[in-house]
């Protein structure tokens, strides 16, 4: 059979409120034109995140009817732990009520004020949780990934040569941790490959910083490394994930994406000395380091998702519906980051919206577009997102300025995804009548949550 098919069948569902037009732009004005401030019921389909809005399966939800509310050593724990060491493969487990409680707990420990963390592309989160305890966040994304037509495989590849001239021109002191993201989120959702990974192992190891692997959407970037890179084709996704973190020296994790959690995430290391440091800090604002801000159901019901996420039907289903909604939109002649992603697909709200300036965020403008077009809520990720600089308030343009359209995990079918087509397509069609945005108020640390818009 051709067709591919959403493989689970559904046996609990959630109404969805629709909302007409005129309905919509004063809901969208209401919200100071950000849909983040927006009523989740206000949404018809709502493609802000891929995190933590994952439907579980009946057999999660099952697991967490045998949550162990154990303060301390709960029957929880031990599952949890032993399923994130069997996939994850590090020695030191630390659960953290999600993925940026880990990265605190991380930077905290290991950046100093002047210290240089390179990444492909720092997530908002990573970024902000390095600047704040005063450490400078570096991207170091490989030149392919500038050229949004390609169909190079693995657009979120490191650029090996640009880690070794920043540690030779640093010195490995300068730079207590290399981390890469996977799949590159803040990039396009685009693929790390295996070799990249090596390279980047190899190169920190010679120079002796720890190397940690931004962990959010491990599976989906596994089994990229089975479809596109030779080599890996009859590789199990699980085998794969395993060879991809013996590699590295840790992980951070957010469970609300690539293991179905409504919430949670961990921190992983080999370093027993860094792990006791981190459990103190664990203690004191996530809780013991047998729950660390979980209750035993969340633990048991990632410990389901981890295992159910590296399903191999699953993964070919969720890599395929993504491209069926990117090839589409490419045939249209719409300007979108190609290949397909793994969580998302990325509008190029900069050639979508010519006559729309960088600084005056093309991304938020499509953002509002789409909302009151079809109630689609999106998020911008760009110069809204990007183009502060924390210490002077400066403006500059992101690299990039994109529209994310992320698709939760098991919760929308096809005919959503054609309804969210049809939708673009409005848009782009009358795109010439669409107006720049400016910033009204916003906060110094990750502004695009709650700043207030207005057009200009
Ligand atoms: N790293 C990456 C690559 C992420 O995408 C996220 C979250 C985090 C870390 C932080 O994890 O939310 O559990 O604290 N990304 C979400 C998103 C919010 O919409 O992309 P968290």
């Amino acid at each position: 059979m051709k067709t591919v098919i959403e493989p689970f069948r559904i046996k609990m569902v959630e109404p969805i409120k629709l909302t007409d037009r005129a309905e919509r732009e004063s809901l969208i004005r209401e919200a100071h034109y950000n849909p983040f401030l927006l009523r989740a019921e206000d949404v018809i389909i709502d493609l802000l995140t891929d995190s933590g809005t994952s439907a579980m399966s009946s057999e999660a939800w099952g697991a967490m009817m045998q949550g162990d509310e154990s303060y301390a050593g709960a029957r929880s724990w031990y599952r949890f732990r032993d399923t994130v060491k069997d996939i994850f493969g590090f020695e030191q487990v630390i659960p953290t009520h999600q993925g940026r409680a880990a990265e605190h707990i991380l930077f905290s420990v290991m950046v100093k004020p002047g210290s240089v963390v390179p990444n492909n592309t720092h997530f908002d989160t990573t970024r902000a949780n390095i600047e704040f305890v005063g450490g400078e966040p570096l991207d170091l994304v490989c030149v392919e990934a500038d050229d949004l037509d390609s169909d190079f495989p693995f657009k979120g590849n490191m650029d090996i040569t640009a880690l070794e001239r920043l540690i030779a021109e640093n010195g490995p002191e300068k730079i207590p941790v290399i981390m890469v993201t996977v799949t590159n989120n803040s990039g396009g959702g685009q693929p790390v490959s295996m070799a990249n990974i090596r390279d980047i192992s190899r190169v920190a190891r010679a120079a002796g910083i720890p190397f940690y692997i931004d962990a959010c959407r491990f599976a989906e970037n596994s089994h990229f490394i089975r479809q596109r890179e030779p080599g890996y084709e009859n590789t199990p996704t699980i085998d794969i994930a395993r060879e991809m973190f013996s590699y590295a020296d840790g992980c951070t994790m957010s469970a609300k994406k690539d293991a179905f959690g409504n919430i949670g995430g961990f921190l992983c290391t080999n370093d027993a000395e860094l792990a006791h440091q981190e459990r103190n800090i664990l203690i004191l604002t996530e809780g013991f380091p047998t729950y660390g801000g979980l209750a035993g159901r969340d633990l048991e019901a990632i410990a389901v998702g981890l295992r159910e996420i590296l399903d191999e039907h699953y993964l070919d289903y969720r890599l395929h519906s993504n491209a069926y909604v990117v090839d589409h939109l490419r045939a249209a002649g719409i300007p979108v980051m190609a290949p397909a992603g793994g969580h998302a697909v990325y509008l190029d709200a900069r050639r979508f919206l010519p006559h729309i300036e960088p600084l005056q965020y093309p991304g938020q403008s499509l953002a509002v577009a789409l909302y009151v077009e079809a109630g689609i809520r999106a998020v911008e990720i760009g110069t809204v997102m990007f183009g502060a600089d924390p210490h002077t308030g400066e403006e500059h343009p992101a690299r990039l300025d994109l529209l994310r359209l992320a698709v939760p995990r098991r919760v929308y079918t096809q005919s959503h995804m054609d309804y969210v087509l049809e939708a673009i397509g409005l848009v782009w069609e009358n795109r010439a009548s669409i107006r720049g945005m400016k910033i009204v108020q916003a906060p110094k640390y990750l502004r695009h949550f709650t700043a207030h818009f207005d057009w200009v």
